[in-house]
């Protein structure tokens, strides 16, 4: 193999430009954590090259932007992927609209975030560690010709998770995984980006529950009767043990799982359900601060 050029040092892993048939791509190469018991280690790195391989594969099926995967080698725990030279991080990007006062390209990011989020997880995939670093922009000064308004690239999967009933917004345990998702990216953007912090409900999260109430209804639109279906056989598939069935909603009653019966009531926005348990969680880790 030819020369390999490491351009960045991840938390864990070291990412590489190397040469592949004349062209650059990224080799994502994780490294052994020291401190880790060996066989622990490999096993945690293994799960998470596995996941990082899986949710690279389901966004691209669902048409969200992500590195293509070119090849994998569980040997050196490394991911080729495609690699995007005029990329910058989120982060960056609102870095310099932030130092450029441009107030355009700040919202315009945003909203773009939080549509791309709302996309990942109207397909059934959580990202696990949603920040500003873990999202890459090309042309990101697109406030200057309006036109040009690039779609974000998502990375670093490697905590990732999916449901394959992508539909379903009433399994507490979803609703719960899309929740910390998002507190993670609010936890991250307050400490991040202290002087933008309204841009995360103002922007990031309306961006978010328009992406996710717009699917959700074009859902029931085209097809009321399955969606009844899918709800009630993921309940039963994937949540006759989830005793913390909390979404006791006047609007959505279980009468009785195992009966089979349910009483659905289509006038809820699937974004309530998630800022429900978005609301549980911002509480839970505010005791969490002030214990310690
Ligand atoms: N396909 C790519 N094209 C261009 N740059 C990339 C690509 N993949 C990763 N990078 C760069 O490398 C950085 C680290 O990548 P990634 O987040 O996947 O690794 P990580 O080890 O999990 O990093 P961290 O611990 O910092 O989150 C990204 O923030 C980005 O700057
Ligand atoms: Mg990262």
């Amino acid at each position: 193999m030819s020369e390999k050029k490491l351009i960045k040092q991840g938390a864990e892993s070291r990412i590489y430009i190397i040469d592949h048939l004349g062209q650059n791509i990224i080799q994502k190469e994780r490294f052994p954590k020291k401190y880790r018991i060996e066989q622990l280690d490999k096993m945690i790195t293994k799960q998470r090259m596995k996941a990082e391989l899986k949710a690279l594969s389901k966004c691209h099926n669902a048409n969200i932007k992500v590195p293509i995967v070119y090849n994998s080698d569980f040997k050196t725990h490394s991911i080729f992927m495609e690699y995007f030279p005029n990329a910058i991080t989120v982060k960056d990007a609102f870095n310099k609209f932030n130092i450029d006062n441009d107030k355009i390209g700040i919202e315009r990011l945003g909203n773009i975030l939080g549509h791309t989020i709302g996309k990942l997880h109207n397909n059934g995939i959580i990202h696990g560690d949603l920040t500003t670093s873990n999202f890459l922009i090309e042309n990101y000064k697109y406030s200057e010709n309006p036109n040009t308004i690039s779609e974000l690239i998502t990375i670093d999967f490697g905590l990732s998770r999916f449901f394959d009933s992508s539909q379903n917004v009433f399994i507490s345990s979803i609703l719960e995984d899309k929740a910390v998702d998002l507190y993670v990216l609010e936890r991250a953007f307050i400490s991040t980006h202290s002087d933008l912090t309204d841009i995360m409900e103002n922007v990031i999260l309306k961006a978010y529950i328009s992406e996710v109430d717009n699917n959700f209804g074009n859902i029931k639109k085209s097809n009321p009767n399955l969606l009844v279906d899918n709800i009630l056989q993921t309940q039963l598939n994937t949540n006759l043990n989830d005793n913390e069935s909390d979404i006791s909603d006047d609007e959505i009653i279980i009468n009785d799982k195992l009966n089979k019966s349910i009483n659905y009531n289509t006038n809820k926005t699937a974004s309530s359900f998630i800022f429900k348990k978005l609301a549980e969680v911002r509480l839970r880790g505010r005791k969490r601060t002030m214990v310690g």
